[in-house]
């Protein structure tokens, strides 16, 4: 048998103390990262060409300036005049920002040791390569190849390293993909329909991930998004036939979005039900269930259905809100002004409680809803008016659009 010369650690020896955590004051971005970037951490941030990374990290310098170790920028992509015409459009006067147009990994890593600086930009990975590897500069391998080299710089200086990968609308490019293992947390800036730009952690070594922060792109860079919560909410069009208002969870807080549904009879064949923005069998449970359960006949009937303002849902707690919105198109009735519906939608047509609902409730509270459909037996004190639901068919038959004599007998 062979001695191991693996060195063991005893944890009392280990100083547990940790560096500060570097923060934004942008609370939208800090949020993503979990309070802020810890130093020697790897960051991939990934998203489409053109989707605003450069412009997300150099804002994220611009904040850290005032520190007294550099900042480094190394780009294999753009120019130091093509970065400066950015800075200008940020309104960035750089004091301890250094630039580098550098693409050999070596070099960079080099860099990183001698001058130990607060945090390093590598835009991006895929323009990146390493001596020690043979493929081609954007390949599998050169891309980790690189990411390992930071990682490894990263955690030896106690510098934070920040890397941009490009990712196609299908996410098909392997390159960041594969890294999503090797960095500390990842981090995608997204698009809506809408036009905002979400910037969601799908990874996070130091904190929570599906935080979502939300942006727009202005022409001095990313803003904040000020009342997130209502982002996806247009004023004044819900109360529209067809329309309901619901709430989803993400991270660490909820949001709220109108739920749209078009009822037509269906022409010829099978009906269809087209979705939007909402996963298409969750859709055709809750039909079912409205079927069974509630006495809506819709089996001769198309639905679509529209989460409006872009956004994907898979939170189970905008269930009752498709299943009203679907009733409401179905009768062509319309429900109250500032009505918000949250619950989650059981097989037996009861509604069941969803996570953080007190917390769903306050914020529609404060954000002027008037009334609110929740799942019954919960305890909860509240000054918007509580409507308390225990199945699908007493929604249903309280607002008086059931039809169908097969259904389970409503009470
Ligand atoms: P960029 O950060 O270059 O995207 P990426 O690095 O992900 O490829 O930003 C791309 C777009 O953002 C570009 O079309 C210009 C626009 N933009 C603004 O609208 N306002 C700004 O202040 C800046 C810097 C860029
Ligand atoms: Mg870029």
């Amino acid at each position: 048998m062979t001695k191991s010369t693996a060195k063991i650690i005893d944890f009392n020896s280990v100083n547990g103390q940790t560096l500060p955590r570097l923060t934004t004051n942008i609370a939208e971005i800090d949020r993503v990262f979990g309070a802020g970037i810890v130093p020697g951490s790897l960051t991939l941030i990934a998203g489409e060409p053109g989707i605003g990374k450069s412009t997300l990290v150099l804002q994220i310098m611009q904040k850290m300036e005032g520190q007294e170790r550099p900042l480094f920028y190394i780009s294999g992509e753009e120019s130091a005049e093509q970065i400066k015409l950015r800075l200008n459009r940020l309104v960035y006067h750089p004091k301890n920002l250094k630039f580098c147009a550098e693409t050999n990994i070596e070099q960079i890593c080099a860099l990183i040791y001698e001058h130990k600086p607060v945090i390093v930009v590598v835009d991006s990975i895929q323009t990146m390569q390493s001596n020690e590897v043979e493929s081609e500069t954007g390949s599998v391998n050169q891309i980790r190849a690189s990411s390992a080299k930071l990682l490894e710089a990263a955690k030896a200086t106690n510098c934070a390293v920040l890397i941009t990968g490009h990712v196609t609308k299908d996410g098909a490019v392997a390159g960041p993909k594969t890294l999503e293992h090797l960095v500390d947390v990842v981090i995608y800036l997204e698009s809506e329909a809408r036009g905002y730009r979400i910037l969601r952690s799908t990874k996070n070594r130091f904190g929570s991930t599906n935080e979502i922060g939300v942006f727009e792109m202005t022409t001095t860079g990313l803003a904040e998004i000020k009342n997130p919560t209502t982002a996806f909410l247009d004023a004044g069009n819900a109360n529209l036939p067809g329309s309901v208002i619901g709430c989803f969870w993400e991270g660490s807080r909820p949001f709220f979005v109108e739920v749209q549904a078009l009822v037509t009879p269906t022409i010829f064949g099978y009906p269809q039900r087209k979705t939007s923005g909402f996963d298409i069998n969750r859709l055709q449970m809750i039909c079912a269930v409205l079927f069974k359960r509630a006495g809506l006949n819709l089996n001769n009937q198309d639905i679509h259905l529209n989460i409006v303002g872009g956004v994907k849902v898979n939170d189970p707690g905008l269930d009752l809100a498709v299943a009203l919105a679907i009733a409401s198109a179905l009768k062509n009735i319309k429900f109250a002004d500032k009505f918000v519906a949250i619950g989650e939608i059981g097989l037996a047509g009861e509604i069941r409680t969803v996570p953080h609902l007190d917390k769903r409730v306050y914020e529609a509270e404060k954000l002027g809803f008037l009334e609110i459909a929740l799942p019954a037996n919960a305890d909860l004190t509240a000054k918007i008016k509580l409507l308390q639901v225990k199945k699908i068919s007493d929604i249903i038959s309280r607002f008086n659009i059931s039809t169908n004599e097969n259904a389970d007998k409503i009470l």
